[in-house]
């Protein structure tokens, strides 16, 4: 059931009575990774306040992977907001007071309960994945890395204004990056409306409330922004995504998300309610690491192959690793590669996808190529892209 990690025994003495009878304890990383090994079905990792933060940081992000179920939660004898937030970045659960026995017990019942919802999602997931492809809506596209900064909020912006097609289609764009969420401030627009506004209105989420939400960028195309704050999406839950995201699909064509680099509880509900997903990844090891364990967590949860699109970005890299070595060493097919260009950040900087500032770039082409070839995007004369973005342009968001 739960693992107490903790090096100190005079730590694991008061603590382990407080995560119930099954509770195991172990001292070290090998005895704690060799009792995950025998037993997989752990659901609740306790890192104790004697165990490194880059450790248990580590830890969480290859659990997420591995085993999305399992929860990771980090105890503390003081908690301050940089330990929170690498730890949210990671992906722990939550941070804990160690002397505060409640709350320990609070945050592992929650773990708990959320791990085992989890954990029955594998089976219902596939089913969803095929149903949700019958039913009448949009398609639903999550761009997603389990890599922080491989180009996620670029691809999944320029994406949205490759399916919009000039404004003939419209695209919902999602900033599922719920604490870190970079689209409001790469398309340059004011997060007067978020993501976190929805929870008020919870499963009553209507069209009208969908409407309310959503701020319009160019023609065809409107965000549902990731609130300003890093912890006022807390309480958007897994169904309130999933609700959200089943009201756009009847307002849009396209449904294009933008996701943090891990998976958690909303990105999980996107991936479940997605047709199309989107893997980045950069030419470098750790990136096409994460890479490999992401699609075989997708295996996992029996996300169809055929589905999946990997992008490599910063293709042209000379990093030593060609396409050739990494599709070979992957074992999939790459279905884009993005070029390396400065102009991509010079673009992010005016707040204007590189696709609507540039339409022949060797960039705009490939994500086009991309949208056109396996998205069910549609044709559209490029010299058009680029004056109707002009005219849709916001002014500059102020950003302090
Ligand atoms: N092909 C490219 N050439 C040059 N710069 C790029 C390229 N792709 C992305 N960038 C730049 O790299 C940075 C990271 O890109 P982006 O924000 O899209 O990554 P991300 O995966 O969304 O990051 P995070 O995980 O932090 O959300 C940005 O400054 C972006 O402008
Ligand atoms: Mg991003």
């Amino acid at each position: 059931m739960t693992i107490l990690f903790e090096p100190l025994r005079r730590d694991t003495r008061p603590l382990l009575p407080l995560l119930g009878d099954g509770a195991t304890a172990v001292s070290t990383p090998d005895e704690l990774a060799e009792h995950l090994t025998r037993n997989p079905g752990e659901l609740l990792v306790v890192c104790g306040p004697g165990t490194n933060l880059t450790e248990s940081c580590d830890l969480a992000a290859n659990l997420r992977l591995t085993n999305p179920a399992t929860g990771t939660i980090l105890l503390r004898h003081k908690v301050d907001a940089e330990t929170l937030t690498t730890a949210m970045r990671a992906g722990i659960r939550e941070v804990v007071l160690a002397e505060d026995p409640g709350a320990v017990q609070d945050a592992a019942a929650r773990s708990l309960a959320l791990s085992a919802q989890l954990a029955g999602t594998s089976v219902a997931l596939a089913a969803a994945a095929s149903a949700a492809e019958e039913a009448e809506g949009a398609q639903v596209i999550t761009v997603f890395a389990a890599k922080g900064g491989t180009g996620k909020t670029m691809v999944s912006t320029n994406l949205a204004v490759a399916l919009a097609a000039g404004g003939t289609r419209r695209v919902c764009l999602i900033d599922l990056d719920l604490a870190f969420g970079d689209v409001a401030i790469t398309l340059q627009q004011v997060p007067e409306k978020s993501m976190a506004d929805a929870v008020v209105m919870a499963e009553r989420l209507d069209v009208t409330g969908m409407r309310a939400l959503l701020t319009p960028y160019a023609p065809g195309i409107e965000t549902l922004l990731a609130p300003p704050g890093p912890t006022d999406g807390e309480h958007v839950s897994r169904a309130l995504v999933a609700h959200v995201i089943k009201v756009a699909r009847t307002m849009f064509d396209y449904v294009v998300i933008d996701t943090p680099p891990y998976v958690n509880d909303q990105v999980l509900a996107a991936l479940d309610a997605s047709h199309r997903y989107v893997l980045v990844a950069t030419p470098d090891i750790p990136a096409l690491k994460n890479l490999r364990v992401t699609l075989d967590m997708f295996d996992l949860l029996s996300y169809p192959k055929d589905r999946r699109f990997v992008v490599l970005n910063r293709a042209d890299a000379k990093v030593g690793l060609t396409p050739a070595d990494i599709e070979a060493s992957l074992r999939v097919p790459i279905s884009a590669h993005i070029p390396s260009s400065r102009d991509i950040p010079v673009s992010v900087n005016q707040g204007v996808p590189i696709l609507a500032a540039n339409p022949g770039h060797p960039a705009s082409r490939a994500i086009r190529e991309l949208a056109l070839n396996h998205l069910g995007g549609v044709p559209e004369p490029v010299a058009e892209v680029r004056s109707r973005f002009r005219i849709a342009r916001r002014p500059q968001a102020v950003v302090s």
